[in-house]
């Protein structure tokens, strides 16, 4: 397959008649708005929640129970114990600190080194053959820590990465274009974060491709336009934590889709975090960032070569030296 860098040559899609077991690490608002949303598109039949304040997690799973008349039948669990979680075939963490207004991402790593210190031996401990789908913030560094406390090959390793900045890309592009999210192709790569990398060059509407549109058509387009959509995508984040003090039901929904794409084999491809040493020039070191993954049952079974200009090339190995740096001043 020359579209492919192959990571993953078998692929072990599970007996159909084994059930599927999805476990939410940290129960806060984001691990309920990926619950939630696993159990009403029926991608799991077991749920397993952990978190570490007892109460709190026993009211979330009698909260989501109740709803059992409403949804597809799908058993739950919760524990502050992570052998609730044994067997999963995809552990979703969500624990940790979040950003107050202002805050960067990357200013939360001392507090959430700390706590995947304790969590991820465990998942590891009670689902070996688990799939590993990281969102705690920040996601690149905190993937690349799972990826090292796991001791799991990095095709099972990975983190939701800028899967949900590329939804608010094709939002924001499809918003101002007047067309449907869903038929803007648009990737943004990198970080999970302030040094994301927009691909301009490769935007396409229902298959055309934008840019090389325009300038056939000789119709002009704005540079700045087109920073003032990035910068939005950037600041996207840090307006609804100034506004409602947290981000939830996007990234709910970005979970899910990952979920589905994973645990259903779909092959999608997919903008998340991975092992991106040897793809598109990253050669400073171990490091994982969003690259246009191929998804499924076995993890990331490859990496697509999509054609960068010079500037997006350039940006994203500044994006990959960015996160690289914190992983040295971290000794990690
Ligand atoms: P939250 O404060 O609502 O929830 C965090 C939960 O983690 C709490 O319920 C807390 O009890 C739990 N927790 C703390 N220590 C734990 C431990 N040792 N074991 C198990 N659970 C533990 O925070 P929220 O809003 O849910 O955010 C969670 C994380 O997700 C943050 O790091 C945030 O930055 C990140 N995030 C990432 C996104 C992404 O696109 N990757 C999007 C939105 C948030
Ligand atoms: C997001 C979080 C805060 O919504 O990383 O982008």
């Amino acid at each position: 397959n020359v579209f492919f860098k192959q990571i993953s040559k078998s692929s072990q899609v599970s007996s159909p008649n084994r059930p599927t077991k999805i476990s939410v690490i940290g129960t806060g608002n984001v691990g309920m708005a990926i619950a939630q949303t696993i159990l009403t598109q029926d991608i799991a039949d077991e749920i397993a929640l952990v978190d570490a304040l007892p109460d709190k997690l026993r009211g979330e799973m009698l909260d989501l129970q109740h709803a059992a008349a409403f949804l597809p039948r799908t058993k739950i669990v919760a524990s502050v114990d992570y052998e609730v979680t044994s067997g999963s075939d995809l552990c979703i963490v969500t624990a940790g600190a979040r950003q107050i207004p202002g805050e960067s991402r990357l200013n939360l790593i001392h507090r959430n080194l700390n706590l995947f210190q304790k969590i991820i031996p465990q998942i590891a401990k009670y689902s070996p053959h688990t799939i590993l789908l990281i969102v705690s913030n920040p996601v690149d560094v905190l993937t690349y820590i799972a990826w090292k406390l796991s001791g799991f090959p990095s095709n099972r390793v990975i983190g939701s990465g800028t899967n949900l900045d590329s939804s608010r890309f094709r939002f924001l592009i499809a918003d101002h274009l007047d067309v449907n999210a869903q038929d803007v192709q648009a990737y943004i790569l990198g970080e999970h974060g302030d040094t994301s990398v927009a691909l301009w060059s490769s935007i396409s509407i229902g298959g055309v491709p934008v840019l090389s549109f325009l300038e056939k058509q000789q119709i002009d387009y704005e540079k700045h336009t087109l920073e003032k959509i990035h910068k939005a995508v950037i600041d996207g984040a840090y307006e609804v934590i100034n506004l409602k003090g947290y981000t939830s039901w996007a990234i709910g929904y970005s979970a899910a889709s990952l979920a589905k794409v994973l645990l259903r084999d779909q092959r999608k491809i997919q903008p998340v975090s991975v092992l991106a040493k040897g793809f598109y020039g990253i050669d400073c070191g171990d490091v994982f960032l969003s690259l246009p993954a191929q998804l499924g049952r076995d993890g990331v079974l490859g990496v697509i070569d999509l054609h960068l200009n010079d500037e997006e090339r350039q940006r994203l190995q500044e994006s990959a030296t960015t996160i690289l740096e914190i992983q040295t001043q971290l000794g990690i």
